[in-house]
């Protein structure tokens, strides 16, 4: 009787053992000829280990193929070898890393509504991107359609699913790893219901990001946090609509399991004009964008966590945490920036954990700190390099830690020696287990299944 109960409990620690959030992170290939030096970023910089997928950003799409956009991608350009093969190198210290080739993007999409018009474009593409992902050692396609519209809505459920089919057979017959799907979606009610075939697309897809960025900026004319992760008390309608939470649950009821979304996380903030000292006052206020510039991004009112992290300590800059928001902001004689640090990016990884998320993207490697020098309060302090994304790899990788931890060896001083011996068997099972344990990304709290069997077994 205890073996059967044994069993049962095995079953249910094997399904999340395999409990696994993906850290997507993107990689611009411009980001390497930045003007500052500092600001730059090569493939190089980047652990092997800090993310499950590198998403490499961009290709173009044209001729019913994907291609290759900036010089760098495959050429030598301004001193730098040439892109494509330098990141591919990353999977020789990690061969779990996955390396995705990205397309479309903002104000490049258009090409999107040819390759999806006809059954006929839609798996000459699939072919031809797969050939491409082949030719150049990528792991798999991610779609950037900013934004499909109502036409668009059936023909782009179709594009996945043909891509689908077509990465399939290909793996069956080659006998190699699928090519993994992935989307950057809208994160917007009306993009949402408009645009994506929600169902359909989250069937044949891996992944999909919601880009749950970028939700204030010039065109909502008032200060707000462009990536809160709750709403505020007191706001209604539209407003409680423009936060993370939101724009999940909007998926999540659309009809795409939860497994497969991704929350979107910004390496950056946005900042607008603000009066007044409390800038936890300021929300809604009339204010435009602020024009505040840093010479790393030359971005108007765009500054990257770095820079952000740079001016609290240099620039009298001071850091505000919004307990409703669940966010940090960053303000100064009424510049006002709505943006996320570590302890957010915490937060919201512990959300991801908590609602059962497959887990969260980043946008982008270049914007959190790279070096660490930025956000190193003085020189005797340790650098910390890449602050927010080992903020998110910390709580995802908790999980999986506490799992094999509480899987060494019981202590044998109190047990029976029929219970080492059932032990014994118990531990090779389980060893059995980790080794059987697939990716999929199933979601039950672990530690809780798994000391209620210590707890069984103590008693037997
Ligand atoms: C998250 O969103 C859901 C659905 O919109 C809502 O029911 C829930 O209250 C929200 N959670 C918080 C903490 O605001
Ligand atoms: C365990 O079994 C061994 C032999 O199989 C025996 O010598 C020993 O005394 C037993 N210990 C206990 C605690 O029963």
């Amino acid at each position: 009787m205890y073996y059967s109960l044994i069993y049962l409990l095995l079953f249910l620690v094997q399904t999340n053992l395999s409990a696994k959030y993906s850290r997507v992170c993107y990689f611009t290939n411009w980001a390497v000829h930045r003007t500052m030096k500092e600001a730059r970023l090569l493939p190089e910089d980047i652990p092997a280990d800090l993310c499950t997928h590198i998403f490499y950003a961009f290709a173009s799409i044209g001729s019913l193929t994907l291609q290759a956009k900036h010089p760098n991608d495959l050429g030598e350009y301004q001193g730098e070898k040439p892109l494509y093969p330098r990141i591919m190198k990353l999977k020789e210290k990690n061969p779990e890393l996955k390396i995705v080739i990205s397309c479309g993007g903002w104000g490049n999409s258009g090409e999107f509504d040819s390759i999806s018009a006809s059954e006929s474009s839609r798996e000459t593409f699939s072919k031809n991107a797969l050939a491409f992902c082949r030719q150049h050692g990528f792991d798999g396609v991610d779609l950037d359609w900013e934004f499909p519209s109502s036409n668009h809505r059936e023909n782009f459920g179709l594009l996945v699913k043909t891509m689908h089919k077509v990465f399939k057979k290909e793996a069956k017959k080659t006998n190699k790893e699928r090519l993994i799907i992935g989307l950057a979606v809208g994160a917007g009610k009306l993009q949402v219901k408009q645009g994506y075939d929600v169902p359909v697309l989250c069937h044949y897809v891996d992944m999909v990001n919601v880009m749950t960025y970028d939700l204030y900026g010039s065109w909502t004319n008032k200060v707000g946090h462009h990536s809160a992760l709750f709403h505020r008390r007191g706001e209604k309608g539209l407003e409680k609509e423009l936060n993370t939470n939101y724009s999940m649950h909007l998926w999540i009821k659309a009809g795409c399991p939860r497994d497969r979304l991704l929350i979107g996380i910004p390496g950056y903030g946005r900042a607008f004009i603000a009066t007044g000292g409390d800038p936890i006052k300021a929300y809604g206020q009339p204010g435009g964008v602020s024009s505040i510039s840093s010479p790393y991004l030359g971005e108007s009112g765009l500054l990257a966590f770095y820079e952000i992290c740079k001016n609290e300590l240099k620039e009298g800059f001071k850091r505000y945490w919004d307990d409703d928001h669940q966010i940090s902001i960053s303000y100064k004689d009424g510049t006002w920036i709505g943006y996320d640090d570590p302890e957010s990016v915490r937060n919201k990884c512990e959300y991801v954990k908590q609602e059962g998320l497959g887990g969260a993207m980043i946008w982008a490697l270049d914007m959190d700190d790279a070096s660490g020098k930025f956000c190193r309060k003085n020189r005797k302090k340790r650098l910390r390099r890449f602050p927010l994304i080992n903020a998110m790899k910390e709580v995802f990788e908790t999980n999986e830690q506490t799992t094999q931890q509480s899987t060494t060896p019981l202590p044998t001083s109190t047990l029976s020696n029929e219970t080492i011996l059932l032990n014994e068997e118990f531990k090779n099972l389980l060893d059995q287990m980790f080794d059987e344990a697939s990716s999929s990304s199933k979601f039950v709290p672990t530690y809780r299944i798994l000391s209620f069997l210590l707890i069984l077994l103590s008693l037997i």
